[in-house]
């Protein structure tokens, strides 16, 4: 059996009915890559991260304080920069999530020892003594290279509040909100290019309806203003997973007031919120099946949410932002259920790639993504346990696809041999490729069965590379992960298995890896 995956992009460059012998070579994995069509630019903005006042995401997994013994630089650790300096983190949504519609900026900024403690509601009831706010989060931006996304508070702020926010982070006059900015030791305005107004208006962040919302977001855009030359690309909440009926009010009824509109879908095992979600770790062949087979439901969701948007804004003005997506298993064993913390194995890196793949191949509408969430939290990219710092598979899956930041995205066309468990079957195989600046293609791979090796033969058009090389992160087990002991066990290597053909290339993927190829 075949399973037919085709970009979007591929989809409006190719005459499908040329390519109907491909699906009948059995057991074979085929691509064809159209290097002599390149469709959009890939937005490095598709790589972007979360950070959300959650467990220890912000506390300990960034900010420690100046006078902690794990060494930082103004309070933020300096293990976890010089780490996500690799990734180039393109940007980095605060300070929420389900906080970022409770919490009022006034209260973190200022001497610090002054700054009002508040009890988190949503996420473990812990202290939150606001030492990291609107100033220590920009900081943390220069520090690794990212432009700060700033989720506002709709849900229980004002429009007036909102409003001075974005006065005191962007205004160069002799305004209130800037002088005091200045008095808090910040003399120039910061750039602020990404503003989301509020965040899941439809659940946390206040349990609006659509049509409610859409008044809303207009009532409160309408307050966020350009001030000294920065101009703000304004995020609508977007919808949750198949919500589709929230995209159409959205886009029909607020549309020309926003740049840009999100969706959140996270993939949980059981496709349930209720009951067990299933442990990070211990999971068999039949949860990990299940696990992508959800992941690959982005596939569907971005689609549709996608033709809605089409509808509405055929030239693509708008971007869809998935920002927040990645995988949601049970707490680890004996940590505070309200924090969120999961460990992360292969099958998270499967799932990244396979994601991000996605993304990319629909790189003509999604124009940012940011995976939930950076440090200690969710599918996280680095894990910390005070002084220690791990990179999980997923920093590393992030890592490889560096390649296809701001890269020309080259439609593709994958007939795969299906991977099957049981009466269900999914595509083995998920791809995306790109151009970069320099004229150097790269492909990345999944191989999504854990069991069977890929055979992978590529025709390639446009385009006579004269060298290949890959890198590939795979383990002996789909469990693998890295611990604060053995920090390595899941960690890229050198891929050599694939040689360039008369038309293209071939590769053989080992089982449960991913795999990205350069051609040059
Ligand atoms: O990422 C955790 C939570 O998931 C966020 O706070 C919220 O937006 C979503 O429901």
């Amino acid at each position: 059996m075949k399973t037919r995956i085709l970009s979007l992009a591929a989809s409006a460059a190719l005459a499908l009915g040329s390519h109907c012998t491909l699906a009948q070579a059995a057991g074979v994995n085929r691509l064809v890559i159209r290097a002599d069509q390149p469709g959009a630019t890939i937005s490095k903005h598709i790589y972007g991260h979360f950070s959300e006042h959650l467990g220890r995401c912000i506390y300990e997994g960034i900010w420690v304080g100046e006078d902690s013994p794990i060494p930082n630089t103004r309070g933020i650790r300096n293990d976890v920069v010089a780490a996500l300096k690799r990734i180039k983190v393109p940007n980095l949504r605060w300070p929420g999530g389900c906080f970022a519609d409770e919490y009022h900026w006034k209260d973190g900024i200022g001497p610090r020892e002054k700054r009002p403690k508040i009890i988190n509601t949503h996420w473990g009831g812990v202290v939150e003594n606001n030492h990291f706010g609107t100033h220590e989060f920009m900081d943390f931006c220069e520090m690794i290279g990212a432009e700060p996304v700033v989720c506002g508070n709709v849900g229980s702020g004002t429009v007036q509040e909102m409003m001075e926010w974005v006065e005191y982070m962007t205004s160069d006059a002799d305004s209130p909100m800037a002088n005091l900015r200045r008095q808090n030791g910040r003399e120039a305005p910061w750039k602020l290019r990404y503003f989301a107004v509020g965040n899941e208006n439809w659940g946390c962040g206040g349990n609006m309806r659509p049509e409610y919302y859409a008044d809303v977001y207009r009532r409160y855009n309408t307050f966020i203003k350009n001030y000294s030359g920065n101009r703000v690309y304004r995020i609508a909440c977007g919808a949750s997973d198949s919500d589709y009926r929230w995209t159409e009010v959205l886009m029909s009824q607020a549309a020309r007031h926003m740049n840009g509109l999100s969706l959140h879908y996270y993939t949980l095992p059981t496709g349930s919120w209720s009951g067990s979600k299933g442990s990070a770790t211990l999971f068999d062949e039949a949860q990990w099946f299940a696990t992508l087979r959800r992941t690959l439901r982005m596939q569907e969701f971005v689609v549709k949410h996608s033709e809605i948007m089409d509808k509405h804004d055929p030239q693509k003005r708008v971007g869809l932002i998935v920002d927040e997506w990645g995988t949601w298993y049970d707490v680890e064993p004996g940590t505070n259920p309200g924090f969120l913390y999961q460990q992360n194995t292969l099958r998270d890196a499967l799932v990244a790639g396979i994601n991000l793949n996605i993304f990319n191949n629909h790189a003509d509408r999604v124009k940012m993504a940011n995976i939930a969430q950076m440090i200690n939290v969710l599918q996280a990219v680095i894990l910390t346990d005070k002084e220690k710092m791990l990179l999980t598979p997923t920093f590393h899956v992030f890592e490889m696809y560096t390649v296809h930041h701001d890269a020309k995205l080259l439609p593709t066309e994958l007939t795969s041999a299906d991977y099957e468990q049981g009466d269900a079957k999914i595509p083995g195989l998920s791809v995306s490729a790109s151009r970069d600046g320099a004229g150097v293609l790269h492909v990345t791979v999944c191989n999504l069965n854990p069991n069977q090796p890929a055979e992978l033969t590529c025709e390639l058009r446009g385009a006579k590379p004269q060298n290949i090389a890959g890198r590939i992160l795979t383990a002996e087990t789909m469990q693998a992960h890295n611990t604060f002991d053995v920090q390595e066990k899941v960690k890229p290597a050198t891929f050599s298995d694939c040689k360039l053909t008369d038309g293209g290339f071939s590769a053989t993927l080992p089982a449960k890896s991913v795999v990205v190829l350069e051609l040059r």
